[in-house]
């Protein structure tokens, strides 16, 4: 029983044509989850019926959140049963005890196993606490039980960042079997804030291998978010590579990808469609496909001619109006050009229709939406930094505390400086103070090398966050009190991967709007992987927009910025904030202010020059750097 399509491995449209593999493209993750765990129990039932079991091949991480979900929904509201089921999971880390909260044995009896009627003798998830020695058996042991079940029926994938399925890191071979694997240092990077720094990260894991994997009848493999757009695409239209341990699936028989729109975007058929087919040349089309042009060619735009266009499968776009090339580059020119402003929140008395913001009212009422605390300041420091130089009310809002992010040694630092506080004192008075601080001590003793912090504990550390947070917007030269901290419940209560949007995180919101009454909203996390903090935040907001009516609403304008997540690409930019190199400078001291701070995030700068040498390059000013804007179109 197939309800997904997968006929053939080959896709069968012209549009498709550069797909190796068959892929699916659904508008989110929830409806490419459920139409995949739909085709799960079809296949559950019918196999039941004849009295067969069925074999699952299971996944960990955040991806395969939704379609556990899915499934438990349809245990509980329309019967289905996991009684004829076995499981066979991906893989495990290493040296994890299996309640340990980050352990794939844990995270999958809360995401599946304890809400359905799984035989518990049925499942099966490779051991991360077998000695080393005793490793290689239970390997092989594992491949043997695989076989007696049967070989598996369906099983679902996710896609690390370098490519992995499963664990299978870069250099695994076609035929590699359920083996021990060192991860990746990108993989380690991804799993950071799961385990509250990459320090606490395992560094081994027990994976499946890739032709254990193979051997699947049916292979799904899902991935959410525009982080995962560029390795999707690699994985279906690059060349079969034992780098890329998902491109292995192009020569299963039986394999498709499923996938959300943002991480289908970097497909050529999303990307450049004029190259798979007709497409209609609409100003944002014909801007995408001359921008594209000036790249490949690696000239500025009003240098092109029409043999660049004909030549490099444009020629569609010329062949649409009676313009020349010379006169559609000055078309696309001005209108990249007309998104640069350094009055990011508008030029006062000015004439302002070709301008990204309008100029009245001046000064706005500005709302900045920062999902975790640093996210604002990484994506728009420098442009936080502009709107308050040039007058505008500006509100910075912290959705979520971010405390998991908060090293233990922070909370331990402060809970000393209490403690010798109280010793030097010598004063009674301290004494509630002194015992709070042993508490910490103890609670961050007690809980070992990866346990989970107790609420108290979690509080402090939002606080620690709080105070880096205000002292990072403050060399974007915003007071004291245009910070704003919400502390969004579905945070406070949830872990990473496996967070749930809450009607009350868009109430929280919504309250803001109503009393902020913001002219211009800057938010992020619309591309984010769904179960993101910075997705579940913007979730909060556009449902907060939602219930948000009268007062400004209808004349405010939203702004979507990028944090931590894919830059945008020039062609998507609708407003581009210039840096000196200077408030660069600047915007880099700020992200220094918190401690929690990796590698990527202190990149941001450098991404900025990024976006500015491409402007320069399409034949703009020469910028040091820019930070780039979309605007958010309610749908
Ligand atoms: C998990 C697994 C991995 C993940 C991949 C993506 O069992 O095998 O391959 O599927 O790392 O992780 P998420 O879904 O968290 O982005």
């Amino acid at each position: 029983m197939q309800i997904l399509e997968a006929a053939g491995q080959k896709q069968l449209t012209q549009r498709e044509r550069f797909e190796k593999v068959r892929t699916l493209v659904h508008p989110s993750s929830e409806s490419a989850s459920k139409a995949l765990a739909a085709e799960v129990a079809a296949l559950i039932r019918e196999r039941a019926a004849a009295g067969k079991t069925t074999v699952l091949g299971l996944a960990t991480g955040s991806t395969p959140v939704p379609y556990y979900r899915e499934l438990i929904r349809l245990h509980q509201e329309e019967g289905l049963s996991f009684e004829s089921v076995t499981t066979f999971n991906l893989d495990e880390y290493y040296g994890l005890p299996r309640d340990h909260p980050e352990s794939y044995f844990r995270f999958m009896r809360d995401q599946l196993f304890d809400h359905v009627d799984l035989d518990p003798s049925r499942i099966h998830i490779p051991d991360g606490t077998v000695p080393m020695e005793a490793v290689y058996d239970h390997c092989l042991d594992y491949e043997r039980r695989i076989i007696e079940a049967g070989g598996l029926d369906v099983q679902i994938l996710g896609i690390g960042r370098t490519g992995h399925i499963g664990f299978n890191e870069p250099g695994s071979s076609a035929d590699s079997i359920t083996r021990m694997i060192t991860l990746d240092r990108v993989t380690r990077q991804d799993a950071a804030a799961d385990f509250m720094g990459v320090a606490n990260v395992p560094r081994s894991a027990i994976t499946m291998g890739v032709g254990t994997i193979l051997e699947a009848k049916r292979l799904v493999l899902m991935a959410w978010g525009a982080n995962k757009a560029s390795i999707v695409r690699e994985a279906v239209e690059g060349k079969v590579t034992d780098q890329i341990s998902a491109s292995f699936l192009q020569n299963h028989g039986n394999a498709t990808f499923l996938v959300d729109e943002a991480a289908a975007s970097n497909l050529t058929r999303f990307r450049f469609p004029w190259l798979v087919g007709p497409v209609e040349w609409d100003a944002p089309m014909k801007k995408r496909a001359v921008v594209w042009l000036a790249r490949k060619l690696d000239k500025p735009i009003l240098k092109l001619v029409d043999e660049d266009y004909n030549e490099n499968g444009a020629g569609g776009l010329l062949a649409s109006t009676s313009e020349a090339a010379y006169e559609v580059n000055i078309d696309i020119f001005n209108r990249v050009q007309h998104t640069i402003t350094g009055w990011p929140g508008g030029k006062p008395g000015i004439d302002d229709s070709r301008r990204p913001e309008r100029s009245e009212p001046f000064p706005k009422r500005i709302l900045v939406l920062s999902p975790e605390p640093a996210d604002a300041l990484i994506g728009m420091g420098g442009t936080l930094s502009r709107l308050r130089e040039q007058g505008h009310e500006v509100k910075l809002v912290f959705q979520t505390s971010g405390n998991l992010r908060v090293a233990d040694v922070a909370a331990l630092n402060f809970a000393r400086v209490v403690l010798e506080m109280a010793e030097t004192s010598h004063s009674p008075e301290w004494e509630s103070q002194t015992a709070y601080a042993r508490s910490i001590v103890e609670a961050i003793d007690a809980k070992g090398e990866f346990g989970i912090d107790p609420d108290f504990v979690r509080k402090l550390k939002g606080l620690i966050l709080r105070g880096e947070a205000r002292d990072a917007a403050s060399v974007c030269r915003l007071r004291y009190h245009d910070n704003q901290f919400l502390d969004l419940p579905f945070y406070e209560t949830g872990r990473y991967r496996r967070f749930r949007f809450e009607a009350a995180d868009a109430e929280s919101v919504r309250a803001i709007l109503a009393e902020f009454q913001p002219h211009s909203i800057y938010a992020t996390g619309d591309a984010s992987d769904p179960s993101s903090p910075q997705a579940i935040a913007f979730r909060a907001f556009t449902e907060a927009w939602k219930g948000w009516d009268g007062g400004t609403r209808q004349e405010s304008r939203v702004w979507l910025y990028r944090g931590r997540d894919r830059p945008f690409e020039a062609h998507e930019i609708d407003m581009a904030v210039p840096m000196s190199p200077d408030q660069l400078e600047e915007k880099a001291e700020s992200i220094r202010r918190f401690m929690s701070i990796n590698e990527d995030d202190l990149n941001a700068p450098a991404r900025n020059r990024e976006i500015a040498a491409t402007y320069d390059a399409l034949g703009m000013a020469e910028y040091e750097a820019i930070e780039a804007f979309r605007r958010w179109i309610p749908a």
